[in-house]
C-alpha cells in the first residue's frame, strides 16, 4: 500500500518534475572522515542543517510555489578547505509556469542570497547561518534518471585513502546496453587520479558508448573532467586528475561487450610552480611541465616559473613538443594563457615543436589552464640562449623559433614547420640545378623552357614529403602522379583507385557565382543541423564525408544525432539521399582561434545506394605531395550567401571558379596562415564562397586525366569577396596521413 503511494506521488512528480543538480563549498567547517558515508549520524545531522538553509532560501524566493525540496546528497572537501556539498533540488511545474525555471535563474536564487562583505573582499559570505563561497557555487539543470539514479545498473564507491595503492578499477559486460555510475575518493587534501588503462568500445562520437569524468560526487555538466568517446588501448593510455579529492564516473555501455580497465590512486598535490630557476650557459638545463604530469591536466590549475640567466647577453629559450604560443587576441585561449613578461599568449597543440624565446635575462612565466577539459600533458625544455644570435653562424631563425641551416632558405621545402622559410623567396632560374627546385620539378606545370623539369618524373627517388608515395612503398618524382590517367608507378597502383571525381558530363560546364548544373559536383554535400543548412561537406568514400572541423567542435554541433547529410542534391529539399551521422571526428588540432587544422571527418549512419551513383559520387583525395601551383583554377560549390550582406541563401547550388594564390601572397594579406591552410580567390574579389560554404569543397580538375581532387575546404575569410582579401581553405593534401588512419 505504502509502495503504491509513493510509487504514486513519484509518478504524477515525474511528469513535471524539474531537477536541478548543484554544489558549494562551505567555508570554515571542518571535514570528518564519517562525512563520507551518507548513513553516518553526523551526515545526517549536516545535511539536515545544509538542506534547511536551501529550503528557506527557495521557499522565501519568487519560485517557492514551485520548490519542492533540495537534497543533499555528498559531502567531500577540497584544497581550499570547508566542505563540498553536493545537492539536488527538485521543483514540480505546470505547463504555465515551466519557463521560470531557467539555469541561470535557479543559480542566482542562490547566489543572491549570499550576503557578502564589501569590508573583508572575501568571496565567502553567509547563505543565513552558513558561510558559503560564493564563487565556488555551481547550478546545472539535471534530468530526473540521473537524480534517482534509477537507469545506473551497476554502481559503486571506491576509496583510495592515501597515495601508494592503486585500486584496480575494472568494468566488464558481455552484453552491454548498461549505464554504471562509480564514486571515487580519497583522503581529503589528496587529490584522485584514475588512469585508464585500456577501454574497449566501438567509436561512435559518444552516442553508444562512453566514459564520462566528473570533477565533482555527483553528475555535473559543468564539471566534466574528460569525455572518452574513443577506444582506449596500451598505446594511448592516459590519466585524469581531479582538482578535489573526488571524482564521479560515469558509464554509458551500449549494445555488445564492452570492457574497461583501469586504476584510481590518491596522489600528492605538488605545485607545479618553482621557485627562482638560474640559469648557465650550457645548451640544456631543464624542463617545466604541466601540473601532475605526465597525466592530463585539469581546467583549473596556475603555475608560475621565474628564470634568470647569467647576464643581460642571454635570454631565456623554451622548447615545446606539440605546442605552439601566438600572442592573444580577442578571444579567449583554448588550450592554456600564458603571461609572460606582461605579454599574455595563448597556447594550442601543433603537429611540431616550436621554440619560444624571451630576449630577457630575468623572466616571469604563468601558466594558466584554460580548456573546458582536461588537456594532454605538456612539456617544455628550458634553457639560455645567446640574445644576439638566438641561431648558430649560418642558420636561420624561423617564426616557429626552430633554426635551420641558412642554405634551406628558399629551397622549397617547409624547413620551418611554419613556411617562414619559404616566403619572399625569388624563383630560381631555370639552370640545371633549379629543375630539381620542388617549386618547379615534376609538379605538373612546364616551367622551364625546354622542359626539363617535367622530364624523368616516373624516376625512382628516396621518398620525401614532395615525392610520390607508390603503394609498393617506392617513391617517384612525380608529384601528381594520382590518377593523372598514366600508370607512372612500377606497380601501377597510382591508377588504380580511380574510382572517382568525375562526374557524368554535363550540358555546359558562392559570391560572384553561377547556378551548378544537375551532377555536376555530385560530391558536394549540403549538412544540415535541426533542421536547417548549416554547411557543406564532400563525399569521400561509401560512408564518409570530409568537411570543416569548424562546423561541428561548440558543444551542441559536435553531436552527430543532430546533424542530416543531403547528398545528390542541386535545389536544396530535392536531396537523392538524406542520412544520419554516426561519428563525427574532429581534427585533435583544431583551433577555433586560428582555425588551423580546421578538417573533420564524418561517418554516414549507412552509405549512399550506389545506384544512385549519376547524383553522389567520391572526389578523389588528393596525396600528401599534392602540387598546386599558384594560378591553377579550382572551382568552389556551395549553398553559401551570394554576397557578404545577403541574409537569404540560395536555393540552387552556385559555384565560382578560383585561383589558387601563392603561400607567399596569401601570408601577406592574412596573419597567421598556416601551412595547412591555402589561399584562392581572384585579387579583385568578385568571386569567393561565404557563410554557408563552409565544409564544402574547393575542387581542382587534375588537367591530364580529368579527374577531380579535393584541394582545399572552406574555411574561413574575410567578410566575403573582398578585394585582396582570398578565401582561405583548408589544405587537404596535408591530411592525406590523418584521413587514412581513421578510414580504414
Ligand atoms: N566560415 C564560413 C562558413 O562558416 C566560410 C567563410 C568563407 N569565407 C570566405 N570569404 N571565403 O560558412
Amino acid at each position: 500500500m505504502w509502495t503504491l503511494l509513493w510509487l504514486f506521488i513519484f509518478q504524477r512528480e515525474s511528469n513535471n518534475g524539474v531537477y536541478f543538480a548543484g554544489m558549494f563549498r562551505i567555508a570554515n567547517f571542518e571535514f570528518i572522515p564519517e562525512y563520507r558515508h551518507t548513513d553516518s549520524t553526523e551526515f545526517l545531522s549536516m545535511a539536515t542543517k545544509i538542506a534547511n538553509v536551501v529550503n528557506d532560501v527557495y521557499r522565501k524566493s519568487p519560485v517557492s510555489k514551485l520548490y519542492q525540496q533540495s537534497v543533499i546528497s555528498d559531502i567531500s572537501t577540497n584544497n581550499k578547505g570547508g566542505l563540498l556539498v553536493h545537492f539536488w533540488m527538485v521543483f514540480v511545474v505546470t505547463s504555465m509556469n515551466s519557463h521560470s525555471l531557467c539555469e541561470e535563474c535557479v543559480g542566482a536564487i542562490l547566489r543572491d542570497s549570499v550576503h557578502t562583505s564589501l569590508l573583508n573582499r572575501s568571496s565567502v559570505g553567509f547563505l543565513l547561518s552558513l558561510p558559503v563561497d560564493i564563487d565556488s557555487i555551481v547550478v546545472n539543470a539535471a534530468l530526473r534518471s540521473e537524480y534517482t539514479g534509477t537507469d545506473a545498473k551497476c554502481v559503486d564507491d571506491l576509496y583510495a585513502g592515501r597515495p601508494g595503492t592503486r585500486l584496480p578499477l575494472h568494468v566488464s559486460v558481455p552484453q552491454g546496453g548498461l549505464l554504471c555510475h562509480v564514486k571515487l575518493s580519497t583522503t581529503p587534501g589528496y587529490l584522485a587520479r584514475l588512469t585508464i588503462a585500456s577501454f574497449a568500445i566501438e567509436p561512435t562520437a559518444c552516442v553508444s558508448s562512453s566514459l564520462t569524468v566528473y570533477d565533482s560526487l555527483i553528475p555535473l555538466r559543468t564539471k566534466v573532467l574528460y569525455k572518452v568517446c574513443d577506444p582506449v588501448n596500451s598505446a594511448s593510455n592516459f590519466s585524469l586528475v581531479s582538482t578535489g579529492n573526488v571524482m564521479f564516473l560515469s558509464f554509458s555501455l551500449g549494445q555488445g561487450s564492452k570492457m574497461f580497465i583501469g586504476y584510481f590512486e590518491a596522489i600528492t598535490e605538488k605545485s607545479c610552480s618553482s621557485a627562482l630557476i638560474t640559469l648557465g650557459q650550457s645548451a640544456s638545463e631543464g624542463v617545466i611541465t604541466s601540473p601532475h604530469h605526465p597525466s592530463f591536466f585539469p581546467p583549473q590549475c596556475d603555475c608560475t616559473w621565474e628564470f634568470q640567466t647569467p647576464d643581460g647577453s642571454l635570454g631565456v629559450a623554451l622548447t615545446f613538443h606539440n605546442y605552439m604560443l601566438t600572442e592573444k587576441g580577442l578571444r579567449g585561449c583554448e588550450h592554456g594563457w600564458w603571461r609572460i613578461n606582461e605579454v599574455i599568449y595563448c597556447g594550442d597543440y601543433v603537429d611540431h615543436h616550436t621554440v619560444f624565446r624571451v630576449a630577457h635575462p630575468r623572466t616571469e612565466i604563468e601558466f594558466r589552464c584554460s580548456s573546458k577539459f582536461s588537456d594532454p600533458p605538456l612539456s617544455a625544455e628550458y634553457r639560455s640562449y645567446n640574445i644576439s644570435e638566438p641561431c648558430a653562424d649560418g642558420h636561420f631563425l624561423c617564426s616557429t623559433g626552430l633554426c635551420v641551416s641558412a642554405e634551406r632558405r628558399c629551397d622549397g621545402v617547409d624547413d620551418c614547420l611554419d613556411e617562414s622559410d619559404e616566403v619572399y623567396c625569388s624563383k630560381p632560374p631555370c639552370d640545371g640545378f633549379a629543375q630539381q627546385h620542388p617549386d618547379y620539378a615534376c609538379n605538373g606545370v612546364r616551367d622551364c623552357e625546354d622542359g626539363s623539369d617535367e622530364a624523368n618524373c616516373t624516376q625512382e627517388v628516396p621518398c620525401t614529403p614532395i615525392s610520390y608515395r607508390c603503394r609498393n612503398g617506392k617513391c617517384i618524382r612525380k608529384r601528381n602522379a594520382e590518377c593523372d590517367g598514366v600508370p607512372d608507378c612500377a606497380d601501377k597502383s597510382d591508377e588504380s583507385h580511380c574510382a572517382c571525381g568525375r562526374p557524368a558530363p554535363v550540358r555546359a560546364r558562392v559570391v560572384g557565382g553561377s547556378e551548378a548544373q544537375e551532377g555536376e559536383w555530385p560530391w558536394q554535400v549540403s549538412m544540415h543541423f535541426a533542421g536547417t543548412f548549416y554547411c557543406g561537406a564532400s563525399v569521400i568514400a561509401a560512408d564518409w564525408l570530409l568537411s570543416a572541423a569548424h562546423c561541428f567542435s561548440r558543444d551542441r554541433l559536435s553531436d552527430p544525432q543532430q546533424w542530416k547529410a543531403h547528398l545528390g542534391m542541386r535545389s536544396q529539399g530535392t536531396a537523392k539521399f538524406v542520412v544520419g551521422i554516426r561519428r563525427i571526428v574532429v581534427h585533435e588540432f583544431y583551433s577555433a582561434r586560428n582555425f588551423d587544422y580546421d578538417i573533420a571527418l564524418l561517418q554516414l549512419s549507412s552509405p549512399w545506394p550506389l545506384a544512385l551513383s549519376s547524383h553522389i559520387q567520391p572526389i578523389c583525395l588528393p596525396p600528401s605531395s599534392q602540387a598546386v601551383p599558384a594560378g591553377h583554377n579550382c572551382w568552389v560549390t556551395g549553398w553559401g550567401s551570394k554576397a557578404e550582406e545577403d541574409k537569404d541563401l540560395p536555393q540552387i547550388l552556385q559555384k565560382a571558379e578560383v585561383q589558387v594564390i601563392s603561400q607567399t601572397v596569401c601570408k601577406g594579406r592574412y596573419s597567421p596562415v598556416s601551412p595547412r591552410m591555402l589561399c584562392a580567390g581572384v585579387m579583385t574579389g568578385e568571386r569567393d564562397a561565404c557563410r554557408g560554404d563552409s565544409g564544402g569543397p574547393l575542387s581542382c580538375r587534375e588537367p591530364s586525366g580529368g579527374h577531380w581532387f579535393l584541394t582545399g575546404i572552406v574555411s574561413w575569410g574575410a567578410g566575403c569577396g573582398r578585394p585582396n582579401l582570398p578565401g582561405v581553405y583548408t589544405r587537404v593534401s596535408k591530411f592525406a596521413a590523418w584521413i587514412r588512419e581513421h578510414i580504414p
